[in-house]
């Protein structure tokens, strides 16, 4: 053996030596509070990194050594923190939670590819988010919220379960490869401006878009749960061109400019139909091929036309209402109602033109929107207080 060669032996075997003594490598928090700390001599931390927030913790931190945090990596209320950074974490088997930063403009975490979850919370100033070539590409949960961030595009997972990004005002553009989001997409109240396209997604659990320009999904099939599209102000159509079925709701709701909504393939909805107040909605015939709405069908607004051909099948109410004259519509619905028609239509059948108020009230579709929560129970409860009164008389009698 050469003497590099054993000098190198020996440095390995030092090392080795050092890290195992190093009992930080295994306790259940590191706790940080100087720019110092952050330097951490172990390749795996067995437990999670917390900062503490501290007056010392300013400028540029780097948090260098770990290959791997097995816990969390918790910052919050560093208020001074400027940058932040690792150049050797490729993987947090916990949360990445970063909030309240308010001072931290940048995060470059070069060799990251791995987190379970990113929570980015109320950092007003971050502007810059740098990754490896490669990019985060294993995620479970993503929450980015109130940021300055206004690009996304170094998050390259092909698969996600929940993805929030919400408050973001200068985010005006966000296109990923997504082809899965097998829990939950949020989008909500980022730049007006928004423009979403998801050119390879196929396949979601609920997708609860509001507040942005366009919404692009070319391949989705199928969700499991709903698709709410809620005042969206600045868009102008939406089309779904590859959508079949959703295991519950489809909801489009006050979103101003929308002139065109177009789900051509659409055959079923396990939940409720509802297309209610979108004012610049004129034609409703973008529902060729629907059979069968599981739940309510609600359409209500400004539209002089509603063409539903194959629909066959409604397991709730039925409720058309229109500011404009669509008599002729109705009585082609008529067909479908519990009373003078074939019953398919198995709740109560409404069908109304020319109602000033068509683009108020409506039954309940699924949505998570607390408004309407209120809303409904605010107009049920007088009636369900009815009955119970009825029920005492009766028990009194
Ligand atoms: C961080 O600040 C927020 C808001 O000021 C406060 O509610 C929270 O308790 C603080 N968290 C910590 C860990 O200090
Ligand atoms: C989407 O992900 C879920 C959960 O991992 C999986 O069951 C489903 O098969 C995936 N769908 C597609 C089309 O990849
Ligand atoms: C529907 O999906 C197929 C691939 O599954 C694709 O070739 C086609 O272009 C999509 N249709 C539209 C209108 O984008
Ligand atoms: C809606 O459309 C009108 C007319 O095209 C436009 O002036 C207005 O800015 C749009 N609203 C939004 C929120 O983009
Ligand atoms: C709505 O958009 C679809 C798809 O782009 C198109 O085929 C249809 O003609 C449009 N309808 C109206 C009323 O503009
Ligand atoms: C929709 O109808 C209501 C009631 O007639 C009306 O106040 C409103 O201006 C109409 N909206 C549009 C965009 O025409």
């Amino acid at each position: 053996m050469s003497v590099s060669k054993i000098l190198f032996a020996l440095a390995a075997v030092g090392a080795g030596v050092a890290s195992a003594q190093s009992s930080s490598c295994k306790a259940s928090t590191i706790t940080v509070s100087t720019p110092a700390e952050a330097t951490i001599g172990c390749k795996t931390v067995s437990g999670s990194v917390v900062f503490e927030a501290s007056d010392d913790l300013t400028g540029a931190i780097l948090i260098n050594g770990p290959e791997t945090i097995q816990g969390d990596l918790i910052i919050k209320n560093a208020t001074a923190i400027q940058s932040l950074g690792s150049s050797t974490i490729s993987k947090i088997g916990g949360k990445f939670e970063l909030q309240g930063l308010r001072s931290l403009s940048t995060i470059d975490f070069s060799a990251l590819e791995e987190v379970e979850e990113i929570s980015w919370i109320t950092l007003t100033s971050l502007e810059g988010v740098t990754f490896g070539t490669d990019g985060v590409t294993t995620v479970k949960k993503v929450r980015i919220s109130d940021t300055f961030l206004g690009s996304l595009d170094n998050f390259k997972m092909a698969s996600v379960g929940t993805f929030q990004i919400d408050n973001n005002k200068l985010l005006t553009t966000w296109e990923t490869k997504l082809t899965n989001i097998t829990d939950e997409l949020i989008v909500a109240d980022n730049s007006q401006d928004l423009q979403v396209s998801f050119p390879r997604l196929t396949n979601a659990g609920d997708i609860d878009v509001r507040g942005v320009k366009s919404l692009s999904v070319p391949l989705l099939k199928e969700v499991t749960g709903s698709i709410l599209l809620t005042e969206n102000d600045a868009m102008e159509s939406f089309i779904a061109p590859n959508f079949t079925k959703s295991g519950e709701s489809v909801s489009v709701r006050n979103n101003d400019n929308l002139s065109n909504v177009s789900f051509p393939l659409l055959e079923r909805t396990g939940g409720s139909l509802t297309i209610q107040n979108n004012q610049k909605l004129v034609t409703i015939d973008g529902f060729p091929e629907l059979v069968t709405v599981e739940g309510a069908v609600t359409m209500r607004g400004n539209f002089t036309e509603i063409e539903l051909p194959k629909l066959d099948d409604v397991r709730g109410a039925f409720d058309v209402q229109s500011t404009e004259d669509i008599a002729e519509a109705c009585s082609a619905f008529e067909k479908l109602s519990p009373d003078g028609g074939n019953g398919h239509i198995q709740g109560s059948f409404d069908c109304e033109g020319e109602n000033e108020n068509a683009n108020e009230g409506g039954s309940a579709d699924g949505s998570k929107d607390k408004e309407d929560a209120a809303g409904i129970f605010g107009a049920s409860a007088p009636v369900v207080l009815a009955v119970a009164a009825i029920g005492g008389l009766l028990q009194l009698l």
